[in-house]
């Protein structure tokens, strides 16, 4: 019963997590096309407001007109719609979700004592020590002189980044470092918004409405803290799929995967704002499709028969019952699995001889199962099944 409501909570909390997230995505997405499409006013009275851009859209059947102003109108309108609780709730859900699936869970999902035997309430210390750290250090990286020099700035947090995946990789399975670098950068990116976008703007609407001139400081901190953002969005999202594809994650070497992966993410967002900016080189979305290449090529699976001679079924099926079949079955045994994890279940010869395909990719080009390699398979039983794979092919 536990683990169903584990269940109901799991899809609930993602179900809004992504319906936020695409808010909270989009309409900065839309801000950010929104600046750089703006023109100069057409109507001299709009300058004299204070008015900075427009820009006409159609949308819906409808004709909207946005207007931009300088700093502020003279006159705050009764109604400002502020744009906030999309990312809070993004992260709330997101934090719900982390601590069901990874922490709560932790001995299945965040925990492979094949990278490192963490206990849980270390593995769970050691994350949430991520999550913060992450954070304060940008934070005060961002206030302290390097924060001025936007090139220098890149660069080092281009190497912190590579730390945090790499410090990751060496310390949960792969799919828990992957998704707690995501939401190290995905607490960096709602803090942004808590801490520091929405407290200035807070001062800009307060200056304006006593009639003042808002700090044009609060300004630019917001701006820096929103460029930053958007460009670990790509990255965030491709974390946030990673789970489904053990191809990264499970490799040898899945921090350089990750790595890459968020640096050509990055470097597709760079392109994207300037070309709303106008005409943009497509470089940067060249290098990143050569680093994509490139990952793939580099990462592409081997098949190796280190053992040679016909391997049957029956000789690999004791293996399935001792390393799989606890959660692979009609009946699992593992408390966290009250039904068969993904539909595959390994019971019977006609269900392994059917699952071939699908047993071979996750146990041995992938070492993907079983999962978090909780049953403590061996690299000769791995070895066993590759051989039997490649029998079994080389009948058909
Ligand atoms: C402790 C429980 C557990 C054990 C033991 C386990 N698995 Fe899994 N397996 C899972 C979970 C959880 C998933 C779903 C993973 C996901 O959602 O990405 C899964 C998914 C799979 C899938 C489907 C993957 C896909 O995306 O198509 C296959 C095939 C599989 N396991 C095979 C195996 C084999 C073979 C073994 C034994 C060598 C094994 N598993 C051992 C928990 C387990």
């Amino acid at each position: 019963m536990e683990a169903y409501i584990v269940d109901w909570l799991n899809l609930l909390a993602r179900w809004v997590h992504f319906i936020t997230g695409i808010a909270w995505i989009g309409s900065s997405f839309y801000f950010i096309w929104l600046d750089d499409h703006l023109e100069a006013p057409k109507e001299a009275t709009d300058e004299e407001k204070g008015v900075g851009g427009e820009l006409w859209s159609v949308h819906g059947g409808g004709f909207y007109h946005s207007q931009k102003y300088h700093v502020a109108p003279r006159i705050l309108p009764e109604t400002l719609h502020w744009f906030k609780w999309e990312a809070y709730t993004t992260w709330i859900t997101g934090m719900f979700l982390l601590i069901l699936v990874y922490w709560y869970g932790a001995g299945v999902f965040l925990i492979d004592p094949s990278v490192a035997d963490l206990s849980v309430p270390l593995a769970v210390g050691i994350a949430a020590l991520f999550l913060v750290g992450g954070w304060v250090i940008y934070d005060l990286l961002c206030k302290s002189p390097l924060g001025k020099n936007d090139n220098a700035f890149s660069a080092v947090l281009m190497v912190l980044i590579t730390l945090l995946a790499y410090g990751l990789c060496q310390l949960f399975s792969g799919r828990g470092a992957y998704i707690h670098f995501g939401a190290v950068l995905g607490t960096i990116m709602a803090a942004n918004v808590f801490f520091v976008i929405i407290p200035g703007q807070r001062r800009m609407v307060d200056a304006a409405a006593l009639g003042q001139l808002p700090n044009p400081e609060d300004g630019i901190k917001a701006k820096q803290r929103s460029v930053h953002n958007t460009y670990f969005t790509l990255p965030v999202l491709f974390v946030m799929t990673s789970n489904h594809y053990a191809l990264t994650f499970a490799h040898e070497y899945n921090w350089a995967i990750l790595v890459a992966i968020s640096l050509a993410g990055a470097l597709i967002r760079v392109y994207f704002v300037a070309r709303h900016k106008g005409k943009a080189s497509p470089l940067p979305v060249i290098i990143a499709g050569l680093i994509l290449l490139l990952v793939a090529a580099v990462i592409v699976p081997k098949s190796r028969a280190a053992i040679t001679g016909t391997v049957t079924l029956s000789m690999i099926r004791p293996v399935i019952e001792s390393r799989c079949t606890t959660c692979h079955s009609r009946n699992p045994t593992h408390i966290a699995f009250p039904a068969a994890p993904s539909g595959v279940m390994l019971d019977t010869d006609e269900d392994i001889d059917s699952e071939a395909l699908r047993i071979h990719q996750q146990t041995v080009v992938l070492k993907a199962m079983p999962i978090g390699n909780l049953t403590r398979i061996s690299d000769e039983e791995r070895a066993l099944i590759d051989a039997w794979y490649l029998s079994r092919v080389q009948q058909e």
